[in-house]
This record gives structure tokens, sequence and C-alpha cells, in this order.
């Protein structure tokens, strides 16, 4: 008898009973677990694209839709009403922090702020060109020969310690990884500031300048920050999930997440996108651009457009867009790239080439032109992409060590030569 939560699958006139799961809202999947064992087949599906490697109770994405939500809670929410640090809390503990446990979480992250002196040393011997994102990622390795003791019980009794560690010391990693690199001597964490205020103030004041700290600025990143805290299976946090699935220790997993965030196909997008935008100023012809995109011989994609999971306009990049318009209204900061960016988008979203592929502008369309009028330089601009998807990372992370007991290990069709006998000629 057919069962409504079962597929059958026929192979050699033997039928196989495959469990349909489904989620929260309604999505199905074909649990293929037992697979291999009953037929001998494996199922093949590069770079993943129809793979759900888990269930995940941390975010919830309808990429037909536009719907992105943090633990149930909607971004547009969040955006309104909460700050970065209790949206990291809100990932990390499944649950907004009372009072209580949000004022022990600041004290956590204020504590914790400071990085080892030794360590500080470290970053005299990058070259100077080196990129901040190659550089944070081998601190944040290097974590772990300070702090060895992050072993897996340890963590998942008390994650706050290494997760406000985590928080706190990338932030400020990544200003003294800027200071270095403007030649200026760092500045050092401010205990009586907020988590926001506190970076910018790290960034941009120095021994001779005071920076003013604005109020629209540090509610801007306070967006940015949690509209970039977590995107569910993307290809960093299956990097941190299936490192972190061999047990390695907490830092090492963050620190492949970082590499994986790096790619121009992924996070390094923001970088891209400005690079882009100001050629494209440059020559004005967005024409060229985008008939350069739509050839087939020619690598060259519009930086900032396109998703894997959103198939409509990502919600980030909707409210990155609303909040980009009145944050340089609110400061009077002009800026021409914006203008490029908003005529480009009208021009492709015309275009029957981005339309029949269902391509809209993505969350790092808008957000540079927002970190370069707050003063962030374009080779930072992963970096804080970095600094806002470490909530996410680690949430996975522990909900990874919590549920899967194996380690990640994707089988292969060997498509090779047959074994030959060995021949020196
Ligand atoms: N410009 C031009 N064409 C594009 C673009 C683009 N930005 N994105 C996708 N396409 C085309 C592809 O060439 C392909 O066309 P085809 O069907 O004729 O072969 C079709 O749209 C589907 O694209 P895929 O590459 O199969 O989509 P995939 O899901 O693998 O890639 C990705 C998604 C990597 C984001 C892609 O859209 C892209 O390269 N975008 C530009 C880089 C970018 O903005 N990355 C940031 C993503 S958001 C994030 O990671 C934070």
């Amino acid at each position: 008898m057919s069962n409504p939560n079962n597929a059958v699958l026929k192979i050699d006139g033997k039928e196989i009973m495959l469990p349909i799961v489904t989620g929260t809202h309604g999505e199905m999947g074909l649990d293929i677990s037992n697979l291999r064992n009953s037929t001998g087949l494996v199922t093949v599906d590069p770079s993943f694209m129809n793979t759900a490697a888990c269930y995940s109770k941390i975010t919830y994405i309808d990429g037909e839709k536009g719907i992105l939500s943090y633990r149930g809670i909607p971004i547009q929410e969040l955006v309104k009403k909460a700050r970065f640090v209790e949206t990291a809390y809100l990932l990390l503990h499944g649950k907004l922090p009372s009072r209580d446990q949000g004022s022990k979480f600041s004290q956590l992250l204020t504590r914790h702020s400071l990085l080892h002196e030794d360590m500080r040393h470290f970053f005299d011997n990058f070259p100077r060109g080196a990129h901040p994102m190659a550089i944070m990622s081998t601190m944040i390795n290097a974590l772990s020969t300070f702090y060895p003791n992050v072993d897996l019980l340890s963590l998942k009794e008390d994650i706050d310690t290494s997760a406000t560690r985590l928080i706190s010391i990338f932030r400020t990693m990544a200003a003294f990884a800027y200071k270095r690199s403007i030649g200026e001597p760092v500045v050092y964490p401010c205990p009586d500031l907020p988590y926001c205020a506190n970076f910018l103030n790290m960034m941009f004041s120095s021994p001779v300048t005071q920076y003013e700290l604005r109020e629209e600025t540090v509610r801007i990143l306070n967006v940015l920050l949690i509209l970039h805290a977590d995107h569910e299976q993307n290809c960093s946090t299956t990097a941190v999930r299936t490192i972190g699935s061999a047990q390695v220790n907490l830092y090492a997993s963050i620190s492949a997440g970082i590499s994986a965030l790096s790619g121009p196909l992924h996070g390094g997008a923001n970088q891209a996108v400005i690079d882009m935008l100001k050629k494209i100023e440059k020559d004005a012809n967005i024409k060229k651009y985008i008939d350069r995109a739509k050839d087939k011989n020619n690598s060259f994609r519009l930086m900032g457009f396109g998703h894997r999971v959103y198939k409509t306009y990502d919600p980030r990049a909707a409210i990155i867009k609303k909040e980009c318009h009145k944050f340089l209204r609110s400061t009077k900061i002009s800026s021409p790239l914006l203008n490029v960016a908003l005529e480009l988008e009208k021009v492709a979203l015309n275009d029957e080439y981005f339309i029949e592929r269902k391509l809209y502008p993505n969350v790092d369309f808008y957000s540079g032109i927002i970190y370069s009028a707050i003063g962030i330089p374009e080779n930072m601009f992963t970096v804080m992409f970095g600094l806002a998807r470490l909530p996410g990372w680690i949430a996975h992370w522990k909900e990874m060590i919590g549920t899967q007991t194996k380690i990640a290990r994707p089988r292969q069709i060997y498509v090779g030569k047959h074994v030959k006998e060995f021949s020196s000629r």
C-alpha cells in the first residue's frame, strides 16, 4: 500500500521505500541516507544543488518568496527592534536575551575584547599588501594556540565564553589589521562603548583625532551586521560544519569559514561590486557591462546579482537599498556609485536574460556603498561580512556538534582509468 510519507523507487524490479521528510513550513525532502545500504547506489549532486545536508533550527529561507528569518523572527523585525549583539545571542541560544542575559553577554564581549599582546606582533609580519581576509583567517586559526582549551565538552556547557571571545576578538583584530595597513598605531577597545560603536572607534580614532560617533552610523552598522548574521547552509557555513564534523577545534572551523567567505562568488562579491561600479562609472557605458555579463564566451558576471537560493529580490538587498538612501540622506554624503548601481539594476531587471534566469540584486549589491560612506576601505568589506557572519557560523557549529555524530564525507563516482600494471615506460 502506498504511504504518503514514502516515495517508491523502482530498481531492477525491486521497490525501495524512501521516507519523505517535511520541514516546519511544509518544505519536503527525500531521505536517501539508507539508499546505498539497500541498493548499492549513491546519489550524484555536484555542488549540492539539490542536497539538504542537515536538519537545522537556526535560519529559514524561502527563496521563491524572498523570506528570511532567524529562529523564526523575520529579519525586517530584527532590523527594526534589535541590535547586532542581541541578534548574535538569538542565533546562538535560540531566543532573544532577557535583560539580565543581555547584560551578561555584553559584559563577556567587553571582557574578551583584548587580543593577547603576543598576537598583536603577528600583524607586523604580514606583507603590507596582504588581503585582510587572509590575515583574519590565519589569526583566527592561531587563536587555538593561545586558548587551547576549547574542547567539545567545555563548549557544550559554556558556548558563551568561546563565542564572545571570537565575536569580540575578531572585531579587535579587524580594526588592528586596518590600522596596520595604513601605518597607524592600533586603538584598543573601550570598555564603555557598545559593540558597533567600539568597532568604529577602533577603526577611525587615532592618537591625534577622536572619531566622532554618530548615531546614524552606529545604527546602520547594526543593520548591516544583523542582515549578514546568518544564511543557513551557504558555502562558508557548510565549510564550518564540514570541517567541524572532524572534531577540530572551533577556531580552526571558523578559520575555514573565513577562507570560504573570501571568494568572489561568495562574500568577496561586495568588494567586487564596488570595483565593477567604479569601472562602469568611468566608462559611462552600462550596456557594455550588461552585454559582457550575458556573453557566454566571457567569464564576466554582474557582481552582486544572482543567488543560488533566491529566485526573487533578496530581502536583505531590499532593506539595504532602502537604508542606503536613508543613511546617505541623513549624513549628507553623496555617492555617485549609488546612481550607477540604481541605473544598472533598472537596466538588468528589464533585460530578458536576467528576467528569464530570475537574477536579482543580492545582499552584496548595495552594502559596499554604505561601507564606503562609513569610511571603510574596500579591502575590508569582506572582513565586515565575516564579522557579521560569526554568530551564524558558531550557531551552526554548535548545532552540528549537538546533532551530527558522523564525520561529513561525501561519495564520488570514479571516472578515471582502469587498473593498469606499473610500467615505467
Ligand atoms: N551575471 C550574469 N549571469 C549570471 C549571474 C550574474 N551575476 N549569475 C548567474 N548567471 C547566469 C549563469 O550564467 C547561468 O546562465 P545559464 O543558465 O545560461 O548557464 C544562470 O544564470 C544560473 O547561474 P548559476 O551559475 O548556475 O547559479 P548558481 O546558483 O550556481 O550561482 C551565484 C549563484 C554564484 C551567486 C551566481 O549568481 C554569481 O556568480 N553571482 C555573481 C557573484 C555574486 O554576487 N556572489 C554573491 C552571492 S551572495 C553571497 O554569497 C553572500
